[in-house]
């Protein structure tokens, strides 16, 4: 099982000391918007923050293989100053992904109200290694037959269900004893399955400079990816060693296998196992038995 490292600090100086070359980044700081967190002001100058974030993204660049790959998520109204940081620290764009929320649209009465968030894709240099997943996400209403072979993934992500403040975020929030989240910007498994898996291979070194929670820490790890973790806030990186060391049923990413059922090499990519595969592919076998497949394929 390959290894992963939980760094308590601040990563503006932890990710200059790191020994492993880095494959793969999920970058989600804090988005400078007045958030309450323990350790962080989160309300900085905006320039100042600006800079922090370029100076990071640097540090970042600096230490990752050629070909590595980036992903930052920030606010969409802050899209311009995302590409311009990546851009200051030599970073390559590859793709601007729209994170669609499924739930609600944030309202206004000035502008559109607002439904995504954005995630700038960028590598260093040409990039290494691209996985094209295929996925399978629920028909559009306009269309009359079911798809025989999923779809490549694009640049939209309508498919990943965000964890929504309250109740409603179900069993994969993170919860304290009397049930409020323990971090409210807990990102989906679901969404660092996506990026994993398209940007890195089993063995590979994934780093999360702004832990939270540790998603991507415990996606990684049963990815077969090494892992590193750096969190600010002391109550979060015990949230990530408990995370890690006993895997709670909703972290678990095999619920998610028939998902990408019909990339190629899935298991491969995946880091499977054998009995993994196996039981797997039973099941796309069972699905894809079901009247509704083979009906789609007789039309
Ligand atoms: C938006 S949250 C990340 C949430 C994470 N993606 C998850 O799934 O839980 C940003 C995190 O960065 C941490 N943080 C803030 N400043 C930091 C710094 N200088 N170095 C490391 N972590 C920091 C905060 O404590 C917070 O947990």
């Amino acid at each position: 099982m390959p290894k992963s490292q939980i760094i308590n600090g601040d990563c503006t100086t932890q990710v200059k000391t790191l020994s492993s070359p880095i494959d793969l980044t999920f970058f989600d700081p804090p988005f400078n918007q007045n958030k309450h967190y323990k350790q962080h002001d989160d309300n900085l100058p905006d320039a100042d923050y600006w800079a922090w974030m370029t100076t990071v993204c640097k540090s970042i660049h600096d230490m990752t293989r050629d070909g590595g790959a980036i992903y930052f998520m920030q606010r969409e109204k802050n899209v311009g100053k995302v590409l311009q940081a990546l851009e200051d620290a030599s970073w390559t764009f590859q793709n601007l992904i729209i994170w669609k929320k499924l739930t609600s649209a944030v309202p206004s009465n000035k502008r559109f109200g607002k439904h995504y968030q954005v995630i700038v894709f960028a590598t260093k240099g040409k990039p290494r290694l691209f996985n094209k997943l295929r996925i399978d996400p629920p028909l559009p209403a306009n269309y009359k037959h079911k798809r025989e072979n999923g779809m490549y993934a694009t640049d939209i992500w309508d498919d990943i269900r965000e964890l929504t403040s309250g109740y409603f975020a179900g069993d994969e929030a993170i919860r304290n004893e009397d049930g409020t989240r323990l971090h409210k910007q807990q990102a989906p498994i679901g969404l660092l399955l996506r990026i994993i898996l398209s940007s890195s291979q089993v063995g590979d070194v994934v780093l999360d400079p702004f832990a939270g929670t540790g998603t991507t820490c415990v996606v990684a790890n049963q990815l077969q990816r090494a892992t590193i973790g750096i969190e600010l806030d002391p109550n979060n990186v015990a949230c990530i060693q408990e995370r890690l060391n006993k895997l709670r049923p909703s972290d678990d990413i095999m619920r998610y296998y028939q998902d990408y059922r019909f990339t190629k090499n899935l298991a491969e990519i995946w880091g499977a196992s054998a009995d993994e595969e196996t039981e797997m592919s039973e099941q796309t076998d069972e699905l894809l038995d079901l009247p509704l497949f083979r009906q789609s394929n007789r039309d």
